[in-house]
Parts: structure tokens; sequence; C-alpha cells
């Protein structure tokens, strides 16, 4: 018997890729094609609520990301810094609590402060959860989780190993999205996606309208989940 067959995940994340190429393919800089991915990223993210999905991962800047050149950074930094505030003020109009995972320490202090404003705004938003990924890596977060059972002193459970990952509290993401036509996981949720189901497609960011989307669920609808059992 399938353990768990269709219906509208609870859990999505996606890794939001081939800004770069959507720009290139229209002879504008790396820079347009992020600000384009940003844009289509704050739509994408109120269809995902309006279908029902209750908690929605965004792998915005992995930590490999953050050794690209300074000014490619930069430009994605000052995005940041002006799509942050006008969206703490949306998401929470909404009901939708933000959540950032990654490691701060890898961010502009400004940055991290305008997060940790984000969070604070949104904490009371009950209808769902915006999980953002910046300066993320999975290995990174598995080996933080390590380090601190390391503290603890004794061996944990895997419930406990769990509870001190960054998503701790989230449940695993049921459905993981990945655009822009390259078939892996680049370091996002790695113990979290053990039993995801996975859908690439070859569509850039910045063109992953509602539409398709949609198409993902309903891909994900007839996925039959077995989580290794018959
Ligand atoms: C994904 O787009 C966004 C980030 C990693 C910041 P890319 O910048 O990787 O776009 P491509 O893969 O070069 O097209
Ligand atoms: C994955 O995309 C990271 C994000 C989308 C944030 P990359 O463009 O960094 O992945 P690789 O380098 O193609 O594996
Ligand atoms: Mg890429």
């Amino acid at each position: 018997m399938a353990e768990n067959t269709g219906g509208i995940p609870r859990h999505v994340a996606i890794i939001m890729d081939g800004n770069g190429r959507w720009a290139k393919r229209r002879l504008l800089p790396r820079g347009a094609g992020h600000r384009a991915g940003m844009n289509r990223m704050i739509g994408l993210a109120e269809h995902i609520f309006d279908c029902g999905v209750a908690y929605c991962t965004l792998f915005a800047l992995s930590t490999e990301n953050l050794s690209r050149p300074q000014e490619e950074l930069e430009g994605l930094f000052s995005l940041f810094r002006s799509y942050f505030p006008a969206n703490t003020q949306r998401l929470k109009s909404k009901g939708i609590a933000l959540r950032v995972i990654g490691d701060r320490a890898l961010l502009p202090e400004d940055i991290v402060a305008l997060i940790a404003e984000g969070e604070r705004a949104t904490a009371e938003g009950k209808r769902g959860t915006l999980v953002l990924a910046i300066g993320y890596g999975g290995r990174q977060d598995i080996l933080a989780a390590v380090n601190e059972a390391v503290r603890r002193g004794k061996e944990v459970s895997m419930a406990e190993f769990e509870g001190m990952l960054s998503t701790g509290d989230l449940p695993a993401p049921d459905l993981l999205i990945r655009t822009g036509k390259e078939l892996r996981i680049s370091n996002f949720l790695l113990w979290q996606a053990a039993y995801s189901e996975l859908y690439f497609t070859d569509v850039l960011f910045p063109d992953f309208s509602d539409v398709e989307f949609d198409r993902a669920l309903a891909a994900y609808a007839k996925r039959e989940r077995r989580f290794g059992k018959l």
C-alpha cells in the first residue's frame, strides 16, 4: 500500500536556478536575470501559498555562490536590500511568516539586520511559512548539527538530530523542484530531501510561471510515495 499518494504537498522546496542564462539569452547582464528572478520569486511564493502549501523553502544563495565575483554578489545583495523591506510588509499582510536559513556570518551586517527585522515583523503569520535559504549549504547544516550534538556530549536520536538542523521545526520537503535544466541538488537540503519527490524542469527560473508550478503539482499528485515500504 502506498503510504501517501497525491494531494497537495505540505512543504515545497525550490532550487531557483537559471537567472544568469535567462539574462544571457536576452543579451542582458547577469544582474538583470537576478532582478527578474527576484520579481518572479515574490509572485510565485504567493501562488504557492494560495495552492494550500503550508511551507515553502526557496534556495536563493548557496554557501558556494558566495565565491562568485564580487560584482555579482554586490548586485544580489542590493536586490535583497531593496526587496526585503517592501516584501516583509506584503508577507505580513498575507499572514505568511518569513524564516531565513543559512550562515548569517557570511552575509553583510545590514542584510542580517533586514533578515532579523523581516522575521520579527512576520513572526505571528499563521497561514504559511516562507523559508529563504541565503548563504545556505546542506553539508554545512549537517556539520553544524553534528557539532551541536558533540557539544551536548551524548548520543542523540534521529528526532533530536533533526531538531538541531536549521530546519528543525519544519516538516521535510514533500516536493523538491529545480528549475534551469541542471539535474543535481547543489548542496541544498541534503538530509531533509531523503524522501522528497524530485521534479526537474528546463524552464529558467524567471520564466517559471504559476502554470509551470501547477504542472509540478500535477506531477506530484501522481507520485506514489512508499518510503521504502511495500
Ligand atoms: C540562480 O541563478 C541564482 C543564484 C544561484 C544566485 P544562476 O545565477 O545560477 O543562473 P545560471 O545558472 O548562471 O543561469
Ligand atoms: C544552485 O544553483 C544554488 C541556487 C539556486 C541558489 P547553482 O547555479 O549555484 O548550482 P550549480 O553551480 O550549477 O551546481
Ligand atoms: Mg546556476
